[in-house]
């Protein structure tokens, strides 16, 4: 296919050759993971500049020697025990908002489920397992916001630059705090890795760490709202959490497709892949593969072949952060599922148009005015 800038890329949309290439970072490289998908004028260019920004490959984006160092750092303090001592304290803060939002509703009065209960809680949660800058959540969810647009939507000129002050300015936020932050910024420091390593790192992780969880929760809860049956599964027990979280993955993920770019020339499932060639990894596709799946495009959760969507990635790049993400969807799920019983649906989300990231913008419910029981 061509883009909107007319770059030719290759679609792979088949479960089993999504995996392929996933599996083999020697044939297909992650390097072309975070470049711009619209290129930046030298306009733009220059305002990163002037902020001093610079991303130099560290985890998604990096096939060097220095990448299962880093990513071992980072996936340390996201340590699966490190993680599930944090669900008691989520519990009791999402269990708090959904029954001040369950009465809202009640009075008839709509809720955003987007900004009343998912957009904050992966930043919170992160900012109890990782050491991050001093700076307010609204701050951190623009720059992330910012960030997923320049870099994967097709934007024009004043939108870049615009995208491009924001972030720069996020970026000076976080050199400061790499120079003297402490945890992981300061493990990095202390493994030997440069600034810039150090700042590409938490880049990373205050985008792909918190933006992609709360918009997989928006988007489920909105699925959810129109799976009664679900639901109800969930209500008497016949249905787990943790498949409805899988199902979710596989049916909503928040990252749509991921690429590579082919390091030598090679065959893919019969077509040939020359060397240089951008791949665009169809995830969302992947999981609704009826190879591998039963119902494919049915929100089934627990059905055959539902746990093996690609929606992490897979590999040595597979991402460090699912345990995590899937206790807080876990939580989300069994704790705010009920308030969907009864509910119209004033405001699906509404996803921009973006090559990798859904970033859907509210999710707006209303309820019947009565009481529930
Ligand atoms: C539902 C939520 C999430 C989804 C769907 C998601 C998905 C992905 C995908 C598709 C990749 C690329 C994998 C590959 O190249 O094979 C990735 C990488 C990564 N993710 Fe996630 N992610 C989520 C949440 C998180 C969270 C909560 C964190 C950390 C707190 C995180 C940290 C990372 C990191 C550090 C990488 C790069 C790993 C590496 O290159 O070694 N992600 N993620």
């Amino acid at each position: 296919m061509s883009d909107h800038v007319g770059v030719r890329h290759l679609v792979v949309t088949r479960h089993a050759l999504v995996r392929q290439v996933l599996a083999d970072p020697v044939t297909y490289r992650p390097d072309n993971a975070l470049d711009a998908v619209t290129p930046m004028p030298v306009t733009a260019l220059r305002v990163l500049a002037g902020h001093r920004f610079r991303l130099p490959p560290t985890l998604a984006n990096n096939s060097g020697a220095s990448h299962p160092e880093i990513r071992a750092i980072v996936a340390a303090a996201l340590h699966p025990e490190l993680v599930g001592a944090q669900r008691p304290w989520l519990t009791a803060l999402v269990r708090d908002r959904v029954a001040r939002l369950g009465t809202r509703l009640d009075t008839g009065a709509p809720v955003d489920l987007y900004a009343d209960l998912a957009a904050d809680l992966p930043l919170l949660t992160l900012a109890r397992l990782v050491e991050l800058p001093d700076a307010p959540v609204g701050a951190v969810k623009e720059f992330a916001r910012a960030a997923l647009e320049l870099f994967w939507a097709p934007l024009d000129t004043d939108r870049q630059l615009a995208l491009a002050a924001e972030v720069g300015r996020f970026h000076r936020v976080l050199r400061d705090f790499a120079a003297t932050g402490g945890g992981l910024a300061g493990e990095l420091r202390a493994a030997g890795h440069p600034p810039d390593v150090v700042v590409g790192a938490l880049f990373f992780l205050l985008v792909a760490g918190q933006e992609t969880t709360s918009q997989f929760l928006t988007l489920l809860l909105h699925r959810l709202a129109g799976e009664p049956a679900v639901r109800a599964g969930l209500r008497t027990g016949d249905v787990a959490v943790a498949d409805v979280v899988e199902e979710g993955l596989r049916l909503e993920p928040p990252i749509v497709t991921w690429r590579r770019v082919a390091a030598t020339d090679s065959t893919l499932g019969g077509t040939a892949v020359p060397a240089g060639s951008s791949l665009v990894l169809w995830l969302a596709r992947a999981g609704r593969d009826p190879a591998v799946v039963e119902t494919p495009d049915e929100f089934r959760p627990g059905q055959r072949g539902s746990r093996r969507h690609l929606s992490f990635g897979a590999g040595a790049h597979r991402c460090v952060g699912d345990v995590l993400a899937r206790m807080e969807a876990a939580v989300v799920v069994a704790e705010a599922a009920p308030l969907l019983d009864g509910v119209t649906v004033v405001r699906p989300p509404w996803c921009p148009d973006n090559l990798t990231f859904r970033m859907p913008d509210a999710f707006v419910i209303r309820g019947t005015g009565l009481m529930r029981s």
